[in-house]
């Protein structure tokens, strides 16, 4: 009998080694690394007929993707005009978040168009599904619903179905038997995404995988088949908030840059076609001394977020500083250079820095715009509600220049705002007509120039 070869797999990142180590020498992590059995030698292909052949580059028909729009604008946006026949789309997001809505609804609207389509609910019952999509009111002849954990049982389903469409909710909750370890485990998803990869090249069928985002590193994150898929899109917001954000973080069939806006109500999901409408309403009424709009940019995507800073007296011997959103010491050293460079003394003073939405900015960019709420909410002023602040500060108080100004900007101007503080240092490349750029190189003049006197 062969030896049972095992490995240790960092459940974080999948960094493999063939010893125990407390440290992933990758990602950091600690605790991550997971004993893991090596698949047996059966391949991929064994289980898929493989009717792909080696042919000229000379001979190969070229194809127009085909694309099949889902009916909501946000996501085919984003999507690069619709889901690509024969591509695998993993929707990642945190538990909760509605990802299994967003699909459930997507999934009635495609079967409308005399599609077939077949939805796997790994993680719920038949009737769970029911449930829910009665509460969407989702229902057509098309729509197959599968309550299974199995991949191979799933592939003779599509034999027999042969489905256009094939949703897996979720790729952390169903296995291979070509594997031991436990579904959920870097190996179980490594190579049922190769399997579904597989279904999805060889039999033309269009798949989407839903992911789990999980904060702790014992389930493995969908990070790990990031790099494997064509397109990764995200589900984030804040679930006890009713707005949600889709973004692409990779796509090979079209551009990043696009974000599509939801709203989560009872009868499921609702688009917002235009967020600069719902985005100002709610700037309105809030408009306080520290609040602020900042236009972050990850990657190649800008996005406009509000940034709110409370700072009072602190009741407390040491004063307490508290981060949502922003990396704590980042706040840290604003708090210090708002200290030294423009004299704010909050030795005394609590500062609680949140940003809305429940989205997290890990980009420099931010900073000019964190200090001013900080500064603001200090002096009891509020900045100009149709100014969006952009730049990084250095630690002798200078703003420093930012990443894809001319994006954050035209994100800006797209929603409406007039005015934009930006660093001194970026070249302007082109005119704006319906926003007005002011340019800062030290953060007195950000303040000055972003809070009207009465
Ligand atoms: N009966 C209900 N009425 C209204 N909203 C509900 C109901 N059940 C669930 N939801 C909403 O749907 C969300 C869960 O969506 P779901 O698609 O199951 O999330 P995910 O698949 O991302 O885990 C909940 O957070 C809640 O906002
Ligand atoms: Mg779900
Ligand atoms: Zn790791």
């Amino acid at each position: 009998m062969a030896k049972v070869k095992t490995r240790w797999v960092c459940q974080n990142c999948g960094y493999e080694t063939l010893k125990y180590i407390g440290k992933c020498p990758d990602c950091g992590s600690w605790g991550t690394l997971v004993e893991e059995v090596e698949s047996k030698s059966e391949n991929v292909s064994n289980i898929i007929n493989d009717d792909s052949k080696v042919c000229l580059i000379n001979e190969i028909e070229v194809t127009e993707s085909i694309r099949l729009q889902s009916e909501f604008e946000e996501l085919d946006r984003v999507l690069g005009g619709g889901f690509v026949q024969g591509s695998l789309v993993l929707l990642a997001g945190d538990p909760g978040i509605g990802k299994s809505t967003l699909i459930l609804q997507t999934a009635g609207n495609i079967c409308k168009k005399n599609k077939k389509l077949l939805y796997v609910c790994a993680e719920e019952s038949g009737s769970q599904v029911k449930l829910r999509a009665q509460r969407l009111n989702v229902n057509s002849d098309n729509l197959y619903v599968y309550s299974q954990t199995n991949v191979e049982a799933v592939i003779n389903q599509i034999d027999n179905i042969k489905p256009e469409i094939l949703v897996i909710d979720s790729i952390q909750s169903i296995y291979t038997s070509n594997i031991t370890s436990s579904s959920g485990s870097v190996s179980q998803i490594r190579e049922c995404t190769n399997i579904l990869m597989d279904i999805a090249k060889n039999k033309n069928i269009t798949v989407i995988v839903i992911g789990h985002v999980t904060k702790d590193g014992n389930i493995a994150g969908p990070k790990v088949l990031e790099h494997m898929v064509d397109t990764v899109i995200y589900f984030e917001g804040d679930k006890y908030k009713s707005q949600r954000l889709l973004r692409s973080i990779k796509n090979r069939f079209g551009s990043t840059n696009e974000i599509g806006v939801f709203n989560m109500v009872d009868s499921g999901l609702e688009e917002v076609k235009n967020p600069s409408e719902l985005f100002m309403k709610e700037r309105t009424e809030i408009s306080a001394p520290g609040s602020v709009i900042i236009a972050t940019s990850e990657g190649t995507r800008a996005l406009l977020v509000e940034v709110q800073a409370l700072v009072g007296t602190t009741s407390y011997p040491a004063p307490r500083r508290v981060a949502t959103g922003i990396e704590f010491n980042r706040l840290l050293q604003i708090i210090a250079v708002l200290e030294k460079r423009i004299g704010l003394n909050l030795s005394k003073h609590d500062v609680y820095v949140n940003v809305i939405g429940g989205i997290e900015i890990d980009e420099p960019a931010a900073d000019l715009g964190i200090a001013l709420a900080i500064a603001t909410c200090f002096r009891d002023v509020v900045v100009d509600n149709d100014c969006v602040i952009i730049g990084e500060i250095g630690l002798s108080g200078e703003i420093r220049n930012v990443s894809n100004i001319e994006k954050r900007i035209y994100e800006a101007q797209k929603l409406g705002f007039k005015k934009a503080i930006i660093p001194k240092q970026s070249k302007k490349l082109q005119d704006y007509k319906d926003i007005q750029i002011i340019q800062v190189s030290r953060l007195m003049e950000a303040i000055s120039a972003c809070v009207s006197k009465k």
